[in-house]
């Protein structure tokens, strides 16, 4: 049997929280809020699974009391979610929703009677509907309307905000949803791809300087890294795999903490850049005072000529896969940190912000035993320890995710949860995982 006993044998100090977003559990039809990219990708039939939307998710709106409380009955210490934009400003820019505010005041006060430390997120891609028609991401003015935007968090909460991180997975932000188009606003275009590979990090760069001219202190930025291998062992492949782990994984690494960008991407990037993108790199490289890492898979390159921007794809590997297809590779995980710690980051603090696995969990006389998730989770976890052990800052651990919720293009098919989510009626039930997570981290038997 699977267990987490591993809980255990991390530092008295290291965080464990568990993670989730605004629009993948709150409910975007709910608090008067406006409309996001999301929601106008979500209405183009193809785009989503079951053409299915975040107007519900969770409803976690309403059921946020019931939410926070599964939190701190685990044990968890820290909660990570994100604040929507368009609920706070509906057009994106210019008039407040005061619902917004204060649902956002209930939260954070509801977090912190629940003594869990509030890790929130700036931007978790619910970019305000308004902006699309402008261009969203490739437009530099949306990096400024977004430093306006944090300028309203900070000066209604960031006395109440443990930590912030700017934007999540900037990789999804700009490449995956703007080359690969497989999330919202679904632009395929090079030039789009590059672009906002740039722009985001002006974004993240924007809202920095905002956070630093309110004196806060513990902000960082959330990357999402894939450990990438070569198919074989040709020049050929070779070099295409160090171009694909550049685009998904040291592009940012390198600007944010260089103030350049990697050789082969900026070669093959350079006629679609911004220009004077340069003069951008420095504030980009603003000191951090965290990086956070979300990681789930590896990915494997091989040469492919009919993709004939890049050269290659990736393609399937023979190790178990999740409900998702992603190959499970803890291993992955070390080797992502120990590099970004050893020649990026240095010393500055890492957190897992996000680790799960979707499931085929199935509700069986109430119950659901998702022993694979506990073994996911408990080989991912002896890999933290482990680079605990050689002395790498990794400071905490969350699991993605509280609940089964709205996962993007798949829409409500894939449950990432440790907390089960019956889309009929809302009812939430705790997994085995949960219970798990809770054994060890309380030491109380349920
Ligand atoms: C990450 C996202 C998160 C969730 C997980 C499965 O890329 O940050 O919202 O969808 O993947």
């Amino acid at each position: 049997m699977p267990d987490l006993k591993i809980i255990k044998d991390f530092p008295d100090d290291f965080t464990f929280g568990v993670a989730t977003s605004s629009y993948q559990i709150e409910g975007n039809s709910f608090g008067n809020s406006g409309l996001s990219h999301w929601d106008c990708f979500s209405k183009i039939k193809g785009n989503v699974y079951n053409n299915e939307s975040g107007k519900i998710a969770c409803a976690h709106i309403l059921n946020y009391k019931e939410d926070i409380k599964l939190i701190s009955e685990a044990g968890f210490s820290a909660y990570r979610f994100s604040f929507s934009w368009p609920r706070i400003l509906p057009d994106g820019k210019g008039r407040i929703n005061q619902d917004g505010i204060s649902f956002y005041d209930k939260l954070i006060d509801e977090i912190l009677e629940n003594n869990l430390k509030t890790f929130s997120t700036l931007y978790h891609w619910d970019l305000p509907k308004n902006f699309m028609s402008q261009g969203g991401w490739k437009n530099r003015d949306t990096t400024k309307w977004f430093a306006d935007f944090t300028d309203v968090i900070m000066r209604n909460f960031s006395d109440r905000l443990h930590s912030i991180a700017t934007i999540n997975e900037p990789w999804c932000v700009s490449w995956l949803s703007h080359y690969l188009g497989e999330h919202a606003p679904g632009e395929v275009t090079i030039e789009a791809g590059v672009k906002t590979m740039h722009m985001i990090l002006v974004a993240h760069a924007e809202a920095l300087q905002v956070i630093r001219s309110h004196n806060y202190k513990n902000v960082g930025i959330v990357l999402n890294k894939q450990f990438v291998q070569p198919f074989d062992e040709k020049s050929e492949t070779l070099k295409v795999t160090n171009l694909a782990d550049e685009i998904h994984n040291l592009w940012f690494d390198e600007a944010i903490f260089k103030g350049s960008y990697p050789t082969q991407t900026i070669k093959l990037f350079s006629k679609y850049m911004p220009d004077n993108f340069e003069e951008d790199l420095k504030f980009i490289s603003q000191p951090l005072d965290w990086v956070g890492v979300n990681y789930y898979t590896r990915s494997i390159i091989k040469v492919d000529k009919s993709e004939t921007f890049l050269g290659y794809k990736s393609v399937k590997g023979d190790l178990i896969v999740t409900d998702m297809g992603w190959e499970v590779f803890p291993e992955g995980l070390k080797n992502l940190i120990e590099r970004l710690h050893n020649k990026y980051s240095k010393n500055v603090p890492i957190f897992i912000t996000e680790n799960g696995m979707a499931n085929r969990d199935c509700l069986k006389n109430g119950k659901i035993n998702d022993f694979e998730r506990i073994k996911f989770y408990s080989d991912h976890l002896k890999q933290c320890k482990n680079l605990i052990e050689n002395d790498i800052p990794l400071k905490g651990y969350f699991a993605w995710s509280l609940l089964d919720n709205f996962e993007w293009a798949y829409g409500y098919s894939k449950r990432f949860g440790i907390v089960y989510v019956d889309f009929d009626n809302l009812e939430r039930i705790p997994k085995l995982s949960w219970k798990e997570f809770k054994k060890n981290l309380t030491n109380k038997e349920n």
